[in-house]
């Protein structure tokens, strides 16, 4: 790769918050087009989170608009992943897999307010 480019990438992912947050991609997800979040993201988060996740914020997390989702995007997606206590939804089951990677394509592709 050019290494001006590699240089320019690094430092633009450095000076990102992922020093707070690891990253949370194994692998580029395979999306299929731009994820909305108003119609594609937020719905699901509304139905499957939102409930306990609300103002009030149960276990440090309120879920319920653009602004702390996308804040606290890169937990959210891992609490989908994870196994045990610490699967979102709590108790189960886990999300389907396309939902799932729905939001590792709306995270990838900047998190945007769509
Ligand atoms: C039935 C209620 C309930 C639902 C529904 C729920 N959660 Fe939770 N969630 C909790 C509780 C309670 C905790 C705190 C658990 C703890 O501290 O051990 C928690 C903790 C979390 C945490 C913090 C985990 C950690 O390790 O610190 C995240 C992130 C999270 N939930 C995301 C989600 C997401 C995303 C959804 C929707 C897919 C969701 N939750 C749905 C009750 C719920």
């Amino acid at each position: 790769m050019n290494r001006f480019l590699f240089i320019s990438i690094c430092s633009v992912f450095l000076a990102s918050s992922c020093t707070k947050e690891k990253t949370p991609f194994t692998q580029t997800p395979t999306c299929n087009g731009t994820v909305s979040f108003a119609n594609d993201v937020l719905p699901v988060i509304q139905q499957s989170c939102s409930g306990c996740h609300d103002a009030n914020g149960v276990g440090g997390y309120s879920f319920t608009d653009y602004s702390n989702i996308s804040t606290n995007a890169n937990a959210l997606l891992s609490s989908l992943r994870a196994t045990g206590p610490q699967l979102m939804p709590q108790g189960g089951p886990a999300l389907p897999d396309s939902t799932i990677q729905l939001i590792e394509c709306w995270i990838y592709q900047g998190k945007l307010d769509n």
